[in-house]
């Protein structure tokens, strides 16, 4: 009898829980741990609370956990037991030394690198599902064999291409799955292998196999290309609220392009999560190590259009707002960088936020998935502490006072002189915004950072209305924003 092939994921995160839970519903011959060194994320998995809120998650975890799905802390022991090795350990930006600021950090990579050549006693396929620098498997391929004792390993690259609200649809059916290896036979022996765990649900002809270094670029490539074209909306809807063109009517028409396609040409507050800026600041730090300024220099744009894009909101907020929201208070609805998840990294809402609180707001936030413990520390944290709890500092007072977390859009809204939409739940297209309007201090403002309201009817109630690339009211124009 053939044994059952094992495969182990060292890092039980956003990517990590979802991948492999989908692995082992589609392979059900095969055995899948995923194993991390939080012990509350592992203890929340193997709850009936799992660590992170995804839609369809719950349904394919349970139909696997204790069966071929395993969640555990004993790291050493499965990496000890796998054929195949997966590794979707965080990745964030460096925050001090050598690419500060830009560079990934990749001392989690590398650690768990260590830690597998360490404990393993038999050959194995090492595959980067992270996020890395292109030619990072050349440094992790160094490490393993430099600390080998005898074993082989192969290790190849195989990016994750998921969004987070939709991950187990995209994991259920992907655009593509990317594979690269070495193109020696043993490479190629390891990425027939990993093919074959796909194959069990992926058409053939939607796998792609590449070398290493194309694999691991094409990864940086996508997310830079993704993000580029959320930033060449978000400038043009700047140059529309100018002239009175509409940036949705303006989406739409160049979409219907079929070299251009329909897809990801909404404007909003700017681009958030864990991804995008990290990839491309890691990206810009590549191109300055090869010596191509020039290339480094047009990517970081695509990040500069972003902060522009947030600072732009909060500079119309208060511009609209008789230029002071001192005391005001702000109805913040939606706090996670989009729909559907509770994630909050990088969400656009932090620097909106900031900046209402920078100008003395008070601002009252809403989140149907976002904690309040998480809202206050993405508040008072200075960025990248979250990856590195050893700085947590304790929450300042005026802090607390000026940031309420309330857990109904009405509550946060009652009372408030304006709201500000930067999450776009389902949920805030359906509110009573009549009753909302009757709660407010008058003149009552909303300012739609997602396309989320229907701008004709709130004006008929009696907002003044702002939303992001439309064309703006008499109210507005009076008020010029200065970005
Ligand atoms: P995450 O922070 O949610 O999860 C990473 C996990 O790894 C954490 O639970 C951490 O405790 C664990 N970990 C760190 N070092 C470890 C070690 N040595 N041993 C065991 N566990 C360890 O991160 P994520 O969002 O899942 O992202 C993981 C990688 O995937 C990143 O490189 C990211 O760029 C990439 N990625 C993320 C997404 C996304 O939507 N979040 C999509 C595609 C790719
Ligand atoms: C992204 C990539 O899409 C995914 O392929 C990669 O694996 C991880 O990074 P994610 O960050 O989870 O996924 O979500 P995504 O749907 O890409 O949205 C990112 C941000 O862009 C969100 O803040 C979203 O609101 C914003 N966005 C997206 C826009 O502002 N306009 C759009 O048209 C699309």
């Amino acid at each position: 009898q053939i044994e059952m092939l094992k495969i182990c994921c060292i890092g039980a995160g956003y990517v990590g829980g979802p991948t492999m839970a989908v692995i082992a519903l589609k392979c059900p011959n095969i055995q899948v741990a995923v194993v991390d060194i939080s012990v509350p994320r592992i203890t929340a998995w193997n709850s009936d609370n799992l660590p992170i809120y995804e839609p369809g998650l719950d349904d394919v975890v349970k139909q696997c956990r204790g069966k071929n799905l395993f969640f555990s802390t004993d790291v050493e022991k499965h990496v000890c037991e796998a054929d195949i090795v997966f590794v979707s350990v965080n990745t964030p930006t460096k925050t001090r030394g050598l690419g500060a600021g830009k560079a990934a950090d990749l001392t989690y990579w590398e650690s768990a690198a260590r830690m597998i050549a360490d404990v393993s006693k038999s050959d194995k396929i090492v595959v980067e599902k992270s996020t890395v620098p292109v030619k990072t498997a050349e440094a992790i391929e160094k490490i393993l064999t430099h600390n080998s004792k005898g074993i082989n390993f192969q290790i190849l690259s195989n990016p994750e291409f998921l969004a987070e609200g939709t991950a187990i649809q995209d994991l259920f059916h992907p655009d593509r799955v990317l594979i690269g290896g070495r193109e020696t036979p043993g490479g190629q022996k390891a990425i027939q292998t990993l093919k074959s765990v796909y194959a069990h649900w992926v058409p053939e002809e939607n796998i792609i196999t590449t070398n290493l270094w194309s694999a691991e670029l094409s990864k940086l490539a996508a997310n830079a290309f993704l993000a580029q074209r959320i930033s060449s909306v978000n400038a043009m809807s700047a140059l529309c609220e100018a002239t009175g063109a509409n940036v949705y009517q303006v989406a739409y028409a160049v979409g219907k392009d079929t070299r251009i396609g329909p897809k990801f040409l909404n404007a909003s507050v700017g681009f958030g999560g864990s991804c995008f800026q990290k990839d491309i600041l890691n990206l810009v730090y590549i191109c300055e190590c090869n010596g191509l300024p020039e290339v480094a220099e047009y990517w970081k744009q695509v990040i500069k259009i972003n902060d522009y894009q947030k600072s732009r909101f909060v500079n119309r907020v208060v511009a609209s707002m008789f230029n002071t929201v001192s005391n005001k208070k702000i109805a913040i609805l939606g706090f996670a960088f989009k729909k559907d998840t509770g994630d909050t990294r990088e969400t656009p809402a932090i620097d909106v936020c900031k900046g209402l609180l920078g100008d003395k707001a008070c601002v009252s936030i809403y989140d149907p998935q976002v904690t309040e413990d998480q809202i206050q520390r993405d508040l008072t944290l200075n960025k990248f502490d979250w990856d590195h709890p050893i700085h947590l500092q304790p929450m300042s007072p005026t802090a607390v006072k000026q940031v309420a977390v309330v857990w109904d859009a009405y509550e946060a809204t009652k009372g408030a002189h304006a709201i500000c939409i930067l999450t776009e739940w389902d949920e805030f297209k359906s509110l009573d915004y009549q009753r909302i309007y009757d709660n407010m201090q008058k003149p009552a403002f909303v300012f739609d950072g997602r396309n989320v309201v229907d701008l004709e009817k709130l004006r008929e109630i009696g907002f003044i209305v702002y939303s992001i690339g439309k064309p703006l009211d008499a109210w507005l124009k009076d008020m010029p924003a200065i970005a």
